[in-house]
């Protein structure tokens, strides 16, 4: 395991799914004195994963834990994408089983096997079913166990955000996939939002110059999960901002913004990170107004700040502003910013600005399409270039090749603009083809581990807290996510 120093097990507890209170012993773990920058050499029989090529699948055989809000989702989307068949789902609650089991079967002819009743039902599921892939959807103290018990049962690991939420976990699920050769991919949805791709593509010919910071957020206004407390439902996210205080839930609007920046794959890598949180005012004000005075929610002491706002510091030097904020009353943004020497790509509203950035597309067009790598050499910068007039002209110059092939599938078939759709199509295509995943077991280290170490950092008043290297070193030998066609 790569630190060994002053941490305790979340994904030894095998408990897994019996102690959703765990958020109090999570956060003793996070704040606990741990040397990050010590890496221990990579086991012997261990190769590094990045750049990984499993043998193709030709029927992707997939397993679900968990069928709460996100599963039943995602599990849906399986049943229209090629190459796959979801073969067995698992939930607690045997009536969840058995909706999503009606629903599958309708849709395909096919029942799929049912687990439920016991928390550790999934890995009797593993044992039998032998899975080539699960999908994880469960709280997130439960995620590194799963993702380490599918994986040493054979299967490719496709993990919820965040993928871990100690820093020791996120060790044992990078070692452990190692250890296997199973990919362990964090399914972060955000990536494969239309601008994210967009901007991608748009960073990717070079339009905004060399890349110098980003601004990366979940903004997302949820305190009404509150409400969400049959069967323990989302009633788990509250213990966590009861007992923690940092960015919780980090990787939305991070993973667009690393993978602009190649961070880990090659070009540049995390560095460190400062962190500091707000007052923590709002969850409590909410329950007073909305709960009664004896209800738990007024009995909890809330200690996570409603804002939370971290700097990272990449090895280039590059900045990243990461804010996460589910309490205030404030409109939804991602912020989804990435500025470079010569413009800027941001959104909320999508908008524009750089000195080859003009409404009037180049002369010569790149591959016959319109808007090439020059789009003009009469850019505009004081102000935005946006409006509706100026989305549908970006999209018609920039939208990336992956979302011309699966948008308009996607966006019938998934309410969120198609972002789920075309990332579960994605690993499906990956594991049938034999492909590296967009998204490597690192990436989801990296972007998880901003949770634990902004609760550190936040705890000591601010203190830069260094990025464990995941990688080992090999971040540099990584090739950068190509624009996928
Ligand atoms: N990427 C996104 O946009 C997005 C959106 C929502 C949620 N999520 C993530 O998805 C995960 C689930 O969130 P949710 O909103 O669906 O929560 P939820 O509370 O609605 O559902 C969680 C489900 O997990 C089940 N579960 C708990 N322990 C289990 C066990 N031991 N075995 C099998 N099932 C178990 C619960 O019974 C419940 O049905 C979280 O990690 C969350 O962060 C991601």
């Amino acid at each position: 395991m790569g630190v060994t120093k002053n941490c305790t097990m979340n994904a030894g507890d095998s408990s897994c799914g019996q102690d959703p209170a765990g958020a109090e012993a999570t956060h003793a773990k996070n704040i606990a004195p741990v040397d990050t920058s010590a890496v221990t050499p990579r086991p012997e029989g261990s190769i590094y994963m990045g750049g990984f090529r499993a043998p193709k699948i030709e029927c992707v055989r997939v397993a679900v834990i968990g069928l709460g809000e996100r599963g039943v989702l995602q599990t849906l989307h399986f049943l229209s994408i090629p190459h796959c068949e979801v073969v067995a789902i698992c939930d607690p609650h045997d009536d969840a089983t058995k909706a999503v089991a009606d629903q599958i079967e309708q849709r395909t002819g096919k029942r799929p096997a049912e687990y439920n009743k016991d928390p550790l039902a999934y890995k009797k599921m593993l044992a039998e079913m032998k899975p080539d892939a699960v999908i994880i959807n469960t709280p997130w103290e439960t995620h590194a166990r799963m993702a380490i018990d599918a994986m040493e049962a054979g299967a490719h690991a496709l993990v919820e955000v965040p993928l871990a939420i100690t820093l020791e976990d996120i060790w044992r699920v990078v070692d452990t996939s190692e250890r296997t050769q199973r990919h362990c991919m964090m399914l972060e949805n955000c990536n494969y939002g239309r601008n994210e791709l967009m901007f991608l593509n748009m960073v990717r010919k070079g339009l905004i110059g060399e890349l110098l910071h980003g601004e990366a957020a979940y903004i997302h206004e949820l305190r009404s999960q509150m409400f969400s407390e049959s069967r323990g439902g989302d009633s788990w996210r509250a213990k966590h901002y009861a007992a923690r205080n940092g960015n919780l839930y980090p990787t939305h609007g991070l993973g667009p913004v690393a993978q602009y920046m190649s961070l880990a794959r090659g070009e540049d890598t995390f560095d460190r990170i400062v962190s500091f949180s707000s007052p923590a005012k709002g969850r409590a004000a909410y329950a007073k107004k909305h709960f009664a005075p004896d209800h738990k929610w007024n009995k909890l002491d809330f200690k996570c700040g409603d804002m939370s706002n971290s700097i990272i510091k990449t090895k280039l030097g590059r900045t990243i502003l990461v804010q996460w904020d589910e309490t205030s009353p404030r409109p939804y943004d991602r912020k989804n910013l990435i500025q470079g020497t010569e413009g800027t790509l941001a959104d909320y509203p999508l908008r524009v600005a750089g000195e080859r950035i003009s409404p009037e597309p180049a002369d010569k067009p790149e591959d016959g399409q319109p808007g090439g790598a020059e789009i003009s050499s009469e850019g505009s910068y004081h102000e935005w270039y946006e409006g509706e007039k100026a989305e549908a002209d970006l999209y018609a110059r920039f939208d990336h090749p992956l979302y011309k092939r699966l948008g308009e599938e996607a966006r019938q078939k998934d309410d969120r603009g198609g972002m789920n759709y075309i990332m579960l199509y994605r690993v499906i295509e990956c594991l049938h083809n034999g492909e590296p995943m967009d998204q490597n077991v690192y990436e989801g280290a990296f972007w998880s581990a901003v949770g634990p170490l902004s609760e550190k950092s936040v705890n000591e008043g601010g203190t830069p807290q260094i990025f464990p290297d995941f990688t080992r070193g090999d971040w540099k030998n990584t090739t950068p996510l190509p624009v996928i066609r």
